[in-house]
């Protein structure tokens, strides 16, 4: 049934083989269906299912259980922003207005062209750097409501083909919870997460 690319159908196969059961796979496997199809339509379900013998009805289950799979369709950069309570105390919901302002969307709707989607999520683990945005959950710390509105316009002006947390950390953050020992070098290429080993990482190579 598929028509997913053979690198994509290959790189599941690959990540299937490395569980001793199949249907452990499924997580991974609903990340790579994103990369894929942008999200996850009734195919990516249907496809993942029949991949590792499962009912479509089972993936589903897992797919509209956590909010990072997105059972619609979300922009080509989605703004995640947390307004926990590290985050609200250190002026979250400011930054947020900011972000719905700049990108005349309110949180949870995506703009006509499909390039950005605004949400606010629940705490993202990095409450020393509060308040925290992610861009395609690459992560940017100390954000003010400026930075946060720059944010924006650089997403609609240049963009970027990769969204790597230093760069973004560079041009948009404040204070950071604590510098990470090794840079990153790869980032997001979609609105899903960058791992390696799913397949779902990019580079910017354009330097
Ligand atoms: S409260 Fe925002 S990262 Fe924890």
């Amino acid at each position: 049934m598929s028509d997913w690319s053979e690198a994509t159908l290959e790189r599941a196969r690959q990540i299937i083989a490395r569980y001793p059961e199949k249907r452990s796979a499924v997580m991974p496997l609903l990340y790579l269906a994103m990369a894929e199809e942008g999200w996850l339509t009734d195919h990516a379900i249907e496809q993942v299912a029949e991949l590792l013998d499962l009912t479509p009805a089972q993936v589903q289950s897992v797919a509209s259980f956590y909010t990072m799979y997105k059972r619609e369709p979300v922009g080509r950069y989605l703004i995640s922003v947390c307004t926990s309570i590290s985050c609200m105390l250190c002026g979250s919901d400011d930054v947020l207005h900011a972000i719905e302002d700049e990108a005349d969307l309110p949180a949870g709707e995506t703009d006509d062209d499909g390039l950005l989607t605004v949400e606010h999520v629940e705490c993202l683990g990095a409450c020393g750097g509060a308040p925290v945005v992610q861009v395609n959950y690459e992560l940017i710390e100390g954000v003010t409501p400026e930075k946060a509105r720059e944010l924006v316009r650089w997403l609609r002006n240049a963009t970027p083909a990769v969204v790597n947390t230093d760069e973004m950390q560079e041009l948009f953050g404040g204070r950071r919870s604590f510098d990470w020992a090794i840079p990153t070098e790869d980032g997001a290429v979609g609105p899903y997460p960058a791992f390696q080993p799913y397949g779902t990482v990019g580079q910017d190579r354009r330097s």
